[in-house]
């Protein structure tokens, strides 16, 4: 299969390049890349005033399987991945049996094979079954092909077995995707601020994320453990991040869309897909999210790709699931918020959303370099439209974003040199 894409914008941090070019693909691999190449290729895509960049890597999904099939499954999140332009998605281990031995971890591999769209990296739980009290085996999950560990969902509370985890996870060079709450802050739905004080709501104080922040980056440092910090959501914790950079220590960060586009007053009409942990701050918070995406501070934008049965949300406020669907709407709000604002340019979004995710989880994937496996990802960054949760490739339509008009989307999805998604339609349907 020979594929050859004319006339892009070919952006990659990696090795440095912004220009209007072409690629040309074979067997899977990049071979060229240049100005007229001239190549007669089974499939050519004309990719003119389209952004043509090294596959999109989304390091926090949640994927459902096994045992909560009815929220999503690995081939519809594989189909939602897709859609959003992700050729990389690392989905959480909070599934039902917990992935916290080497035979759910196979048991992805194997499904995410079946699917046969994106690739999936499993991240396997810090402790046997997220109860917080016994390791799970990190070393035969690390043989079974995990590419992180984390106990997303909640933090380890106990500081010394999350230093003995660290410990373990650098001697199989695995990073530990940290996720920051002290529950004895967080025992409410929103967060503690004017608006939970007009709505009466019971408050998530933002000090329940920044002390697990500052105790995981001393933790880190001591271990050598490659520390990555999920989904920050307030300026506190930015702080705390650019401190530990200033003083040379190995940590990494990731945020939202979410967390970037909304502040705390979209809770204000009780809509129950604005119910997120952590949950959506301030204007201050957002703009120092904002200004850490733009400063280098934070190193990645992430999904947390919640999908939940609508069944969960359509109740009250307090008894509401967390978690937002995010694969579908990710790049557009990416662009919207942050390239049309002038806090990201067109390179830095290709850093937050491949480079860096690759370097952060040590694979060989998010560059265009020749030799390399064709992923990329062909986005159209001047395209509006207005999002509609219906038309999700999600089993689950939990987002708040409905009705909100975008600029941006991914028009093309390549795995291994494989069209996958193309204008929207999945692999099969692709004419
Ligand atoms: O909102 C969230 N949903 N935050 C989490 O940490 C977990 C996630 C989920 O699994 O639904
Ligand atoms: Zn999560």
């Amino acid at each position: 299969m020979e594929l050859l894409i004319k006339n892009g914008r070919i952006l990659d941090p990696s090795t440095n390049l912004d220009f209007i070019g072409d690629i040309y693909i074979k067997n899977g691999i990049i071979e060229e890349i240049g100005q007229d190449l001239q190549y007669s290729a089974e499939k050519l895509i004309d990719a003119k005033g389209l952004w043509v960049t090294p596959g999109l890597i989304d390091v926090h999904v949640h994927l459902r399987e096994p045992g909560q099939e009815y929220k999503e499954d690995i081939e519809s999140g594989s189909r939602s991945a897709a859609k959003g332009g992700f050729t990389t998605i690392c989905c959480m281990p909070n599934t039902k049996p917990v992935v916290d031995n080497e035979v759910v971890v196979e048991y992805i591999n194997m499904k995410a094979k079946k699917a046969g769209l994106v690739n999936v990296l499993p991240i396997g739980a810090i402790t046997k079954g997220q109860e917080g009290e016994i390791l799970a085996n990190i070393g035969k999950m690390a043989e079974a092909g995990i590419c992180a560990i984390s106990e997303d969902g909640k933090s380890v509370l106990d500081a010394n077995l999350l230093r003995k985890a660290m410990q373990y996870a650098s001697m199989f060079d695995l990073p530990i995707l940290s996720h920051c709450e002290e529950p004895s802050l967080a025992t409410g739905f929103m967060n503690a601020g004017e608006m939970s004080a007009l709505l009466g709501m019971k408050e998530i104080y933002p000090e329940s994320e920044e002390i697990i922040v500052a105790r995981d980056i001393i933790l880190a440092n001591n271990a050598k453990a490659k520390l990555h910090l999920c989904h920050l959501s307030t300026k506190g914790s930015i702080q705390l991040l650019k401190e530990a950079k200033l003083r040379g220590e190995i940590v990494t960060a990731e945020v939202t869309p979410h967390h970037f586009t909304l502040t705390e007053e979209a809770v204000e009409g009780y809509d129950t897909n604005t119910k997120v942990n952590p949950p959506l701050r301030t204007r201050i918070d957002v703009e120092a999210i904002k200004c850490g995406l733009r400063d280098g501070i934070v190193d990645i934008i992430a999904t947390d790709h919640a999908p939940h049965h609508i069944d969960e949300k359509n109740c009250e406020y307090e008894v509401a699931a967390n978690g937002i669907v995010g694969l579908e709407t990710s790049v557009s709000l990416t662009i919207t918020e942050l390239v049309n604002k002038g806090y990201l340019t067109p390179i830095g979004l290709v850093e937050k959303m491949s480079t860096n995710p690759a370097r952060m989880l040590g694979i060989d994937k998010g560059t265009l370099e020749i030799g390399k496996i064709a992923d990329i990802t062909i986005i159209n960054p001047s395209i509006e439209y207005v999002v509609n949760g219906q038309e999700f490739e999600s089993k689950s339509k939990n987002t708040p974003f409905n009705g909100m008009k975008l600029q941006g989307k991914a028009m093309y999805t390549i795995v291994g040199g494989q069209v996958i998604m193309e204008d929207g339609k999945i692999r099969g349907e692709i004419q």
